[in-house]
């Protein structure tokens, strides 16, 4: 039931820093440590290289499950658009091991790539929001979002789940001595919620830049750059405003092309390594008439920057800096008279190939 809320969408947004800490408790052991199945970890750890399936939301979240695994688990990953892989199977490594994520579980895309996985006799885990679906049912292992009910078309508390679930996947594989992953994510709970908390001002920008444009591009870099596919996302399937993610060094190989006087264009700035060169883009756009809106991280923030977020361990960043590009999204839709909850032409889960 969506309560007091006019929308499911803004309820899923606003339960996000419940269901960071829901995830925290799910997964913790009897002493409190992050926990993962050990068959679950010993195939992580028996693999020379780790496939990450999924479809649109679900995979701009494998892009940032990526950047986990390798860095704190040190095996390499590629992530794969499922509707591609079904007919494309790329040249696979000696040991693979599958991980298809998928809030519904029910995805058609991503259960053929499955199927195939299966008959060549390869291990998967699902991720999944939805205990005893398809997918579920099919791979060998299952883990759980623990995000409750996911009602809207545009997904967001999953997306959000799905990236906690994969962190505590890389750091149990991983074992960073140095990483307290309980704490940093209990940190990135509390500041997803300065943020929920924040409505009015993401009311007004989105007022400001997204009600009359045609459309609107996402830069970022590194971890920036897959939030920024997700950002674009959001706001192009609810508001319908043409909206685009691009590396911020890409932008300049050609569509730069397309900056007109006004073209908003949302910068995200959380990775200290990138932030300059971020910036350097940002300056690029802006000297063809574009409208900047920096979206940065505190202990990077500049006096350019339109909203900053509350500080976050650097891994975990895409938990924090999504939520401003989801309340962005839900308010430009909101100004333009659209049905938040259902988008046109949209189903919750596509179970067609
Ligand atoms: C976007 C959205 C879709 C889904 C995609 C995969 O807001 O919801 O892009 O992420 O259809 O669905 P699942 O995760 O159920 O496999």
């Amino acid at each position: 039931e969506k309560g007091t809320y006019p929308h499911y969408m803004l309820k899923e947004i606003d339960e996000q820093p419940l269901v960071m800490r829901k995830i925290i408790q799910a997964y913790q052991d009897i002493n409190g440590d992050l926990a993962i199945d050990s068959d679950i970890v010993k195939a992580m750890n028996d693999a020379d290289r780790i496939y990450i399936v999924a479809c649109g939301t679900s995979y701009h979240a494998g892009l940032v499950g990526k950047q986990m695994i390798e860095q704190l688990a040190e095996i390499p990953v590629e992530v794969h658009v499922a509707s591609e892989m079904g007919y494309n199977m790329p040249l696979l490594s000696k040991k693979p091991l599958f991980i298809f994520i998928s809030q519904s579980g029910e995805t058609a895309d991503s259960r053929a790539v499955l199927v195939k996985v299966k008959e060549l006799g390869y291990k998967a885990i699902t991720i999944t929001n939805v205990p005893g679906s398809t997918l579920s049912r099919e791979a060998d292992y299952t883990l759980l979002l623990h995000a409750g009910p996911e009602i809207a078309v545009a997904s967001t508390k999953a997306y959000t789940a799905q990236i906690a679930v994969l962190s505590i996947l890389a750091s149990v594989v991983g074992k960073k001595a140095d990483l307290d992953l309980v704490h940093e994510l209990g940190i990135v709970a509390n500041a997803m919620e300065v943020l929920c908390d924040s409505k009015e001002e993401f009311e007004k920008m989105a007022f400001e830049y997204f009600t009359v444009t045609r459309n609107a591009f996402f830069i970022g870099r590194a971890l920036d750059y897959y939030v920024c596919l997700e950002g674009a996302l959001k706001l192009k399937e609810i508001s319908y405003i043409q909206a685009e993610g691009f590396a911020g060094g890409e932008l300049k190989h050609g569509t730069i092309a397309l900056i007109e006087d006004g073209t908003p264009i949302v910068a995200l700035a959380t990775q200290e390594n990138v932030n300059w060169s971020i910036r350097g883009n940002v300056k690029e756009v802006v000297a063809r008439g574009a409208n900047p809106c920096i979206i940065s991280m505190k202990g990077l923030d500049t006096n350019e920057d339109r909203f900053v977020i509350p500080e976050v361990h650097e891994l975990l960043t895409p938990l924090v800096s999504v939520v401003p590009l989801q309340l962005l999204a839900y308010y430009a839709a909101l100004h333009r008279d659209c049905d938040v909850d259902k988008p046109r032409n949209l189903a919750k889960s596509v179970t067609v190939e």
